[in-house]
């Protein structure tokens, strides 16, 4: 890839306006490294509302419209339906724009293939935002298992609760889609939000050699299976090995200005442990991070923990690094694709009764 650096704000386009529009957005709002030129939706409704925060900005119905019109577009991104993300991104790869998506990646390895191919033949960055790689309290706890503060780390646990009850506003386009990835084997626990626990096991801890797992189905009415109770372990390369227990708890009440996700890291190392409470909603009222060591518990009181922040820094930081070209993207499309391993290899081991999966097997 022979990326150069802007010296000049980055002009970027928003494709997809919907609900994650409102996080997404933060990280471009009063932010010098780029000029937001374009927004992109099929829904004029969606257009008008979000025009709104761009006075003057270009709309636009389809990707090829904007890419007809002329305009200069440097970056675009891309809030696309999960559906969409691998022709989606090959197509706006091939307008010449780089492109920060959301996850999850795709589906299979066929359309990560075409999505990595689509980069290279264009010569192209293509991003996979993570934005809980920049929680700060998720961000705080890789630095204290790196430390040494609690010994050497002998394993950790992820607790994730899908409440029923609580949260935003979730469109039904939304709902539509999950349940369309939910008949494609791809749930909203596992694969969706789960994108997002993968994600941390892999940065807080590496590679990872094997997989074991169980999935789960809870049916909640005609034709809605939810893909828990699931329970996912894991040996990474350097012998630390995790656990994943997903939950359903449909008639729970969960208080969150987001989605109702109750959310737990625990590192334990041989001295102490490490335990971020939370993250998307507000289950545990303690503060976000605790670390206990030797005897003694400290906890930190002012972590900026709301949620929303990680969308904000992942977004600068993407900014930043179209500036520089310095430091990890965070993740890029190669380290995306080793999430959607991780995450194959979980079906792989569950279609399979529980069998040990090494996810760089899969083809
Ligand atoms: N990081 C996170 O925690 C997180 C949370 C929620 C959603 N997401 C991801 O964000 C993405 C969007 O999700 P959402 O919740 O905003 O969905 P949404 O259904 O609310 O919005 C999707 C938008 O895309 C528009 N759209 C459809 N086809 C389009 C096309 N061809 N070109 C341009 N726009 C098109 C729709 O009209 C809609 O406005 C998905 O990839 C999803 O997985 C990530």
């Amino acid at each position: 890839m022979t990326f150069q650096p802007y010296d000049r704000p980055v002009r970027a386009a928003f494709v997809g306006l919907g609900r994650i529009y409102d996080l997404n957005v933060r990280a471009y709002l009063d932010n010098p490294d780029v000029e937001v030129v374009a927004l992109v939706d099929p829904s004029e409704e969606r257009r008008e509302q979000r025009a709104r925060d761009w006075p003057g900005v270009s709309t636009f119905a389809s990707a090829a419209e904007l890419a007809d019109s002329g305009l200069e577009v440097d970056a675009v991104e891309a809030l696309l339906p999960i559906p969409l993300h691998a022709d989606g991104v090959v197509e706006l790869l091939g307008y010449g724009w780089h492109v920060n998506l959301q996850k999850p990646m795709c589906n299979d390895l066929a359309d990560a293939r075409r999505m990595l191919d689509a980069s290279r033949a264009n010569d192209r960055v293509l991003r996979v935002m993570e934005n809980y790689l920049f929680y700060e309290p998720l961000r705080r706890l890789r630095e204290v298992a790196r430390s040494g503060e609690i010994g050497e780390v002998v394993g950790y646990h992820m607790k994730m609760v899908g409440t029923g009850r609580g949260g935003w506003e979730v469109p039904a386009s939304s709902f539509e889609v999950q349940f369309e990835q939910m008949r494609n084997g791809r749930g909203i626990l596992v694969f969706d939000d789960g994108w997002h626990k993968l994600s941390t096991a892999l940065w807080l801890f590496g590679p990872i050699r094997e997989v074991r797992a169980w999935v789960g189905t809870t049916t909640l009415g005609p034709g809605v299976d939810l893909d828990a109770p699931t329970t996912i372990v894991w040996e990474h390369d350097n012998g630390v090995r995790g656990v994943w227990d997903i939950t359903l708890a449909p008639d729970m009440y969960l208080r969150s200005d987001y989605y109702t996700n109750d959310e737990r890291w625990e590192v334990t190392g041989r001295h102490g442990f490490a335990r971020v409470n939370r993250c998307t909603g507000r289950g545990i009222q303690q503060p976000s991070l605790e670390i206990y060591a030797d005897g003694e518990m400290r906890s930190s009181h002012a972590l900026d923990d709301d949620w929303a922040s990680s969308f904000r820094d992942s977004g600068r930081h993407w900014l930043r690094w179209l500036h520089t070209a310095e430091g990890p993207l965070w993740w890029s499309a190669d380290e995306a694709l080793e999430v959607l391993r991780f995450a194959l290899a979980v079906y792989r081991s569950s279609e399979d009764g529980g069998r040990g999966v090494d996810p760089s097997t899969l083809e």
